[in-house]
């Protein structure tokens, strides 16, 4: 019988723990594929005591007997993705017999980078916060109609089209002020496209099909988060793809029919890195001290994560926009210790109370909060506290979604299946 795609994506601004969990329900599957997204993301895997951090490949990368593949939905830079095939190497991985990449994703030329650096200097304190990997540049030519896609690595005029395109950027950096010296590194890049093709390239539509139908179980793994989504996202402080569940079809050229189930992963609380708006942010001393507890400092650019209270009419939001059919709740052991967890169950707009994100949530919504009690230290060999219990049932009654997985630290065994047979798959 045909199997199924499952689709994992992150349900805030994205780092919610989605790398942790892929790796701990890997072994379900057959099949592990990103489907946007590129080395904007940092996903962090922790087991027998060593910490992998992956940007591009999937994080089902370190379980023998699973495939992994970069779909078409995805933005490549070679010297990135070569760096973390070397890593892996080094981690005793050798990727050769379980790692693919799509023909039909696109690559991230040294002067999409420049491009991304001078958009975000000229736009001074509106910045997005990008983390200037050329994600943006890279999008706006897939849509543009102008990408470089790695299937163009197999053509005889390959060069002349790398050049074109280097052409075209070179005329618009000249209309810039801050010009990055993208040169220096487009030595490295080229060599690393020849070795680039040392990776099996699949036409990954046909090859998903034949392993689905050969009933060999996919999970499609996301990047960024729901509130970073081009379309849903808080506009424009957002990444330029779709992170949620319709993206999983166009990042793999699957169907919606054969979409299975849909894991939103949260944490305890919301945090976001960069620029844009944030209702339940904390600028005291609790969020300081979530930070703290929590190494909120990102995986990819090492900037400090800002951080907040857990907000529900966001989240119910993510649960609507993926259909999310279950939730993973991360991090809950970073808040132990708090005397009293606070909650945003509505948002006041223009002095009406309501549980929808509205259009705009721009200093024009303001959180209105419920107050719950906090729990002690957290352990997986013990029954979850009361309070814990309860403040997970208040978040699937306001979601209508049952939290199947509950994260209580770092590593690959501090995780606990409310329902193993529903997660574990
Ligand atoms: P991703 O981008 O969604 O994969 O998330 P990141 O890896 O960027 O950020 C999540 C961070 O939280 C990583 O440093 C993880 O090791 C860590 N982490 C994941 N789950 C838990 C948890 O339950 N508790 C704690 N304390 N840390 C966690
Ligand atoms: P993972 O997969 C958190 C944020 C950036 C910036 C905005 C646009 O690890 O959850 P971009 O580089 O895409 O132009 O940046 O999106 N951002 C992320 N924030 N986690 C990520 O990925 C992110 N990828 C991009 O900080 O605000
Ligand atoms: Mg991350």
């Amino acid at each position: 019988m045909s199997a199924r795609v499952d689709v994992l994506l992150g349900a805030q601004w994205g780092d919610e723990g989605k790398g942790k969990v892929v790796d701990v329900i890997t072994p379900g599957y057959a099949v592990i594929a990103r489907f946007q997204g590129g080395p904007n993301a940092g996903h962090t895997l922790l087991f027998e005591g060593r910490k992998h951090v992956l940007h591009t490949i999937p994080s089902g990368i370190f379980r023998e007997g699973v495939m992994n593949l970069v779909g078409n939905g995805v933005v490549i830079d070679p010297v990135i993705f070569l760096k973390e095939v070397d890593a892996l190497a080094k981690a005793g991985v050798d990727v050769k017999d379980r790692l693919l990449i799509g023909r039909r994703a696109h690559l991230i030329l040294p002067t999409h980078r420049a491009l991304d650096a001078a958009s975000e200097a000229e736009k001074g304190k509106e910045k997005i916060g990008s983390t200037l990997k050329g994600i943006g540049p890279t999008y706006m030519d897939k849509t543009g109609r102008n990408g470089f896609r790695v299937g163009d690595l197999e053509r005889a005029d390959m060069m002349d089209r790398y050049r074109a395109l280097v052409r075209k950027h070179e005329r618009l950096l000249a209309g810039h002020e801050h010009v990055i010296d993208w040169k220096a590194y487009e030595g490295e890049w080229l060599d690393a496209v020849q070795r680039l093709r040392t990776i099996t390239l699949v036409d990954s539509e046909h090859w998903l099909d034949e392993q689905l139908n050969a009933g060999r179980k996919v999970l499609a793994e996301g990047a960024q988060g729901t509130l970073l989504d081009i379309d849903f996202g808080t506009y424009p402080f957002v990444t330029s793809s779709n992170t949620i569940t319709a993206g999983a079809c166009t990042g793999l050229g699957v169907p919606p029919t054969r979409i299975g189930r849909v894991i939103g992963i949260f944490k305890a609380y919301c945090t976001r890195v960069g620029s844009g708006p944030f209702p339940t942010e904390l600028n005291d001393e609790v969020g300081e001290r979530i930070r703290q507890a929590g190494h909120e400092f990102g995986s990819t650019t090492g900037r400090a994560r800002r951080c907040g209270w857990l907000d529900l009419p966001a989240l119910k939001y993510a649960v609507m926009i993926n259909g999310v059919s279950e939730l993973a709740m991360m991090k809950a052991d970073v808040l132990s210790g708090m005397d009293t967890i606070r909650v945003c169950t509505h948002y006041k707009v223009n002095g009406r109370l309501t549980d929808r994100l509205p259009y705009d949530i721009t200093g024009t919504v303001e959180p209105v909060y419920a107050d719950l009690p906090g729990w002690g230290a957290l352990s997986v060999s013990e029954a979850l506290p009361a309070s814990l219990e309860a403040y997970i049932r208040r978040i699937e009654e306001a979601t209508g979604v049952p939290v199947k997985l509950v994260s209580l630290g770092p590593d690959r065994a501090e995780t606990l299946m409310r329902d193993t047979a529903a997660v574990a798959g």
